[in-house]
């Protein structure tokens, strides 16, 4: 199967870019296209019905995750249910399976990597963040658990290791993923990784278990050329 998969599409209210011709252009050379969050700038409903409308001419599958900036105006519960309705797998902890593929998805959040990844101690502000991280890794544990296919692909917005946000500076790391997501990923069979989020980031690379990640942000070169990345499962 041929999977295209870009992130941080950022569809903004004033409807300044069209994604028409790119999502026209993904269905004639992939079976499926995978969205890895930050698909609105803002979270608002507006912009969520601009990128429904532009997928009308995406004629193959759609599989996607919310990235933080779907959060920002708090509605996102609007923006799950537009893009529900036209037709997203919008995986928040779940799983589908397409074409003989398991999907699994779920945002992801902060924390930071490997030995300086944020510990539970202190203010109930920090215990809270790290809560969090530890939550939306179960929450792909749970999704990569429904997976019935040998061959699986997690979907991220938040970066499950460091050398796929290598680019970025190096002070806003732990704002950008967390080493909790691998350590999931890493106790399951998984063929591929696809996240966003770090625009300046670097393509590709694994996680300490060894399964290929790739850093799918529209702004990030790849193999392509183009801002989607195809990947053969
Ligand atoms: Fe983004
Ligand atoms: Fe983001």
């Amino acid at each position: 199967m041929r999977i295209a998969a870009v992130a941080d599409l950022h569809v903004k209210e004033n409807g300044s870019q069209s994604y028409k011709e790119l999502f026209a252009e993904i269905s004639s050379k992939a079976d499926v296209l995978v969205m890895a969050g930050d698909l609105t700038d803002l979270g608002k409903p507006k912009e969520a019905e601009l990128l429904a409308s532009d997928l009308r001419s995406c004629t193959i599958p759609v599989v996607g995750v919310l990235g933080n900036h779907d959060y920002e105006c708090g509605a996102v519960d609007e923006v799950r249910e537009i893009l529900k309705d036209a037709g997203v797998h919008l995986l928040e902890g779940q799983a589908v399976e397409i074409g003989g593929v398991g999907f699994a998805g779920v945002k992801g959040f902060a924390g930071g990597f490997g030995r300086h990844m944020l510990g539970s101690f202190g203010e109930p502000a920090i215990k809270a963040m790290v809560a969090e991280s530890v939550e939306e890794s179960m929450r792909l544990e749970n999704a990569l658990r429904q997976v019935r296919s040998h061959r699986a692909m997690v979907v991220l917005h938040y970066a499950p290791i460091p050398e796929t946000v290598a680019g970025e500076p190096e002070a806003i790391y732990p704002f950008l993923g967390s080493s909790r997501l691998a350590e999931t990923i890493d106790r399951f069979p998984v063929s591929a990784v696809v996240h966003g989020h770090a625009h300046r980031g670097t393509y590709q690379g694994k996680t300490p278990g060894g399964a290929p990640v790739y850093n799918v942000a529209a702004h990030i070169e790849k193999p392509t050329g183009r801002p989607y990345a195809l990947l053969e499962l």
